[in-house]
């Protein structure tokens, strides 16, 4: 198991050691050590500490920084520093006040929470926490432990299947409005062209037919949409190159839109891994997003199509056995003039547009297909100017059907 304690603010003192160098207070010893214990080497603790996949924080009862782990650090976003360690929490946790807030709770507080949740202000996390205090053999209170984990992918998977949820039961009552309002179209059209062949000398009859069913084909086209949304994905899943379906994706957009002077950039690295996906929803996929930067520059700008490799994340599944994931981030960025910050939240729903001629299903549909690899996306304004899609797509996935 990798150790490392060069990094570790489990920091070794001279006094209060164990034979290994770890500080007492750190990693407390049972006060009646187990016939057992001699069998394990006292470093185990610290390293125990710091192998954890939890963030580890704890700290003495004069407010004191006693133990604090590398995943602490990571998750609370703040430089690993081994002087941390005897500092008052107070002041490493600074940039953290709710944090801060929490762990003085231990001394304060009579009856400590099992297992809570704190949205971190300063990036956005979610944390799920535990805090225990640290008592000595007679009893008393020394210090205070809190353990947490970053619950933000989590979050975002309950989010998605809160989605899920909502876009089933609008599905189902969108698809069946749709198949109602099918037959009633279909029926208006065949009349109107029926009176139109009776009525051949009057001109003005002819062109308000001309009108009634040029009307009832696009009521028709945007009812068959909604159903082709509603339906739920199927993911035909192949070995599929990203690099094929970015081009696949530019030459569909430009089919959709005049790209006019827009440049293109591609920035896919050689050596980028296949996925298992579906080639032709991963298409529709960029094609949209391709479609949506051709329309907000106008005809002038510069889109940049951009892939790189993450490293696994641990992917969250029902089971008690997580698995590493290798991820692949595509970016789609324009220089176009940006999403507005209230527009910016309403996107992703369904029949949301700003364009007169929208429909509003393009980004509905990009997320659907994301979710149906098992992937998520963002979005963000460029500080430059612009808008910047990042789709995260595992290299393999679950692919379970979209329900
Ligand atoms: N690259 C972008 N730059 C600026 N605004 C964007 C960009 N992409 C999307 N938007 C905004 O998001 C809205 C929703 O996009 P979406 O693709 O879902 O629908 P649409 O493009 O309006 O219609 P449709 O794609 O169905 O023809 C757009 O109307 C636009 O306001
Ligand atoms: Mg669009």
């Amino acid at each position: 198991m990798p150790v490392r304690k060069s990094q570790t603010a489990v920091r070794r003192s001279s006094s209060a050691k164990t034979p290994s160098g770890v500080k007492r207070r750190a990693v407390p010893a049972s006060p009646k050590p187990a016939p057992a214990d001699s069998a394990v080497a006292a470093g185990f603790y610290h390293d125990l500490v710091w192998n954890l996949r939890n963030g580890v924080l704890a700290v003495t009862r004069d407010g004191r920084i006693a133990v604090m782990n590398e995943v602490a650090y990571r998750i609370l976003a703040l430089p690993p520093r081994t002087t941390d360690i005897g500092r008052p929490f107070t002041q490493v946790l600074k940039d953290q006040p709710d944090v801060s807030r929490i762990v003085a709770g231990a001394f304060e507080l009579s009856h400590l929470p099992n297992r809570a949740e704190l949205r971190l202000k300063s990036t956005g996390k979610v944390i799920g926490y535990t805090l225990s205090q640290v008592r000595d053999s007679r009893g008393r209170i020394t210090g205070a432990t809190l353990f947490f984990k970053d619950l933000t992918r989590v979050e975002q998977l309950e989010e998605r299947e809160r989605l899920r949820d909502r876009l089933a039961a609008l599905g189902e009552m969108a698809a069946a409005i749709a198949h109602e309002v099918k037959n009633p179209l279909a029926g208006i059209e065949v009349m109107a062209g029926v009176l139109k062949r009776q009525l051949p000398d009057s001109e003005d009859a002819q062109s308000i037919l001309r009108d009634i069913i040029k009307e009832a084909k696009m009521a028709n086209a945007i009812v068959l949409e909604v159903l082709d949304f509603v339906r739920p994905i199927r993911l035909q899943v192949e070995r599929v190159s990203l690099a094929d379906v970015v081009r696949d994706a530019i030459s569909m957009a430009e089919s959709h839109i005049a790209r006019g002077e827009v440049q293109i950039q591609v920035a896919l690295p050689e050596d980028l891994a296949p996925i298992q996906g579906d080639p032709h929803q991963l298409r529709q996929l960029f094609t949209n997003l391709l479609t949506n930067a051709f329309e907000a520059l106008g005809g002038t700008g510069l889109v940049r199509i951009a892939a790189h490799q993450l490293p696994p994340e641990e992917e969250p599944s029902a089971g008690a056995e997580s698995q590493a994931v290798p991820m692949i981030q595509m970016e789609v960025t324009d220089n176009g003039p940006g999403i507005p910050a209230d527009v910016m939240e309403r996107i992703f729903s369904p029949f949301f547009t700003t364009k007169p001629q929208g429909s509003g299903l393009g980004l509905a549909i990009v997320r659907k297909i994301v979710d149906a690899h098992d992937g998520r996306i963002d979005v963000s304004a460029r500080p430059e100017g612009g808008t910047r899609f990042g789709v995260t797509l595992p290299v393999s996935g679950s692919h379970e059907l979209f329900r």
